[in-house]
């Protein structure tokens, strides 16, 4: 298998779901009578004439890279290029940086030479110059001085991180009051990086999920994206599938308001990824990590394995399990991902550092 084709299906449903060359015949023929009341009503008028008023009407646009500044090396150039590619089509509001800005360990200061290097000349296309940056901070600018990632944000005109943990209210086209929270999730974290982060900057998680949880109460938006740095879950790296500590002291917050989420955006782990550990109708959790170097996707250990690819269940008659936590999408890839917001869904789309569309997931809004 090439690697594209490794990394655009799921091995196991490649394996358990193996067809036998007369399925297409026998399915056509015992799907004739659902398709016949389905074509009548796939062409008539209201759905055809809202399918013109979905392809006119994008409301805002974003674009989400993480784990990306590395002087230009590593594709961080290529990414960039692709970016302004993929800018000049979609006019994005603004673009979300996941974190891990500066390696290997953040900046010293707001005067820092990566600034530029990593930074300014990278994405320095036209297309990127007058579209501002939400960034989070990742474990790798926790061994920096973080500060300085908050200062920046008065020296640049793009640069914006007001505080480790923020938030920013979007008003769409037609008024619609989105809301984007970003947190800083590696003092959660129990490894060293958290150490530090704890250490150096006094930081409280649990000042960051009260302050979390007063935010979505009291925030009157329906519709939310959440960024943090690490990911809560993974179908790559073996044995640790996501951070714990997040599952355990994040998600519960998140839960509570899970209805009005659309989606966790995250990075760390450097590849793409789409999740839906609560099924087709839980939230969405995306990994956007690939915008330098990239990791190669791990396939998880035997117990794992049943948790997360045994479960884009497809029953024999096209039926999934909506409750079923899925996988639907890992790329070890350079390439980000660009978000489309409509008045009532959004799409959510992968590419490479070619600009090459890598994945796209539409998701109905309620
Ligand atoms: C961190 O960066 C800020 C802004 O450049 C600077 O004022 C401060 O002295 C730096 N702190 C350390 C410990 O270097
Ligand atoms: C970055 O480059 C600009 C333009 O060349 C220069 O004015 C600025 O001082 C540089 N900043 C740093 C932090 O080196
Ligand atoms: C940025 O500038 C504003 C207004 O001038 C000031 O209130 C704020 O403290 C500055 N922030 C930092 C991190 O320097
Ligand atoms: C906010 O919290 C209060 C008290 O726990 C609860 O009654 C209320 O429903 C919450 N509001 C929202 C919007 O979740």
């Amino acid at each position: 298998m090439s690697e594209e084709e490794q990394l655009l299906t799921n091995p196991y449903k490649r394996k358990k779901y193996k067809l036998l060359w007369y399925t297409p015949v026998l399915l056509t023929l015992l799907a004739v009578p659902f398709l016949v009341p389905v074509f009548s009503l796939s062409v008539s008028l209201p759905s055809v004439s809202r399918w013109f008023w979905f392809s006119s009407s994008v409301e805002f646009s974003f674009m989400v890279v993480g784990d990306w500044g590395r002087e230009g090396h590593h594709h961080q150039k290529e990414v960039a290029s692709a970016m302004a590619l993929l800018s000049r089509e979609t006019r994005p509001r603004f673009i979300i940086s996941t974190g891990d800005n500066f390696y290997e360990d953040g900046v010293a200061s707001a005067k820092d030479k990566q600034w530029n290097i990593s930074f300014e000349n990278v994405y320095a296309y036209n297309w990127l110059e007058n579209i501002p940056w939400y960034a989070v901070l990742g474990n790798h600018d926790h061994l920096g001085n973080y500060t300085a990632q908050i200062e920046y944000s008065n020296k640049s005109e793009r640069w914006n991180m007001p505080r480790p943990f923020f938030s920013v209210p979007v008003t769409s086209h037609s008024g619609d009051n989105y809301l984007f929270v970003f947190l800083d999730t590696t003092p959660f974290i129990r490894d060293s990086y958290g150490e530090v982060a704890r250490k150096n900057g006094k930081q409280s998680w649990r000042l960051q999920l009260s302050w979390l949880e007063k935010l979505l109460n009291s925030s009157s938006s329906r519709r939310i994206f959440v960024v943090g740095h690490h990911n809560m879950y993974s179908s790559s790296i073996a044995g640790e599938r996501g951070r714990e500590e997040l599952r355990i002291l994040l998600k519960p917050i998140l839960d509570k308001y899970a209805s009005r989420i659309i989606a966790y955006l995250s990075g760390h782990e450097h590849s793409l990824q789409h999740l839906q550990p609560q099924g087709c109708s839980g939230m969405d959790h995306f990994i956007s990590g690939g915008g330098s170097k990239t990791d190669s996707l791990k396939d998880p250990p035997k117990d794992a394995e049943q948790y997360w690819y045994d479960c884009c269940k497809v029953l024999s008659l096209g039926v999934e399990d909506k409750e079923r936590p899925r996988s639907l999408f890992r790329a070890s890839k350079h390439g980000f991902f660009v978000f489309r917001v409509y008045r009532n869904e959004i799409v959510a789309e992968a590419y490479s550092q070619k600009a090459k569309l890598l994945y796209r997931y539409r998701k109905i809004l309620r």
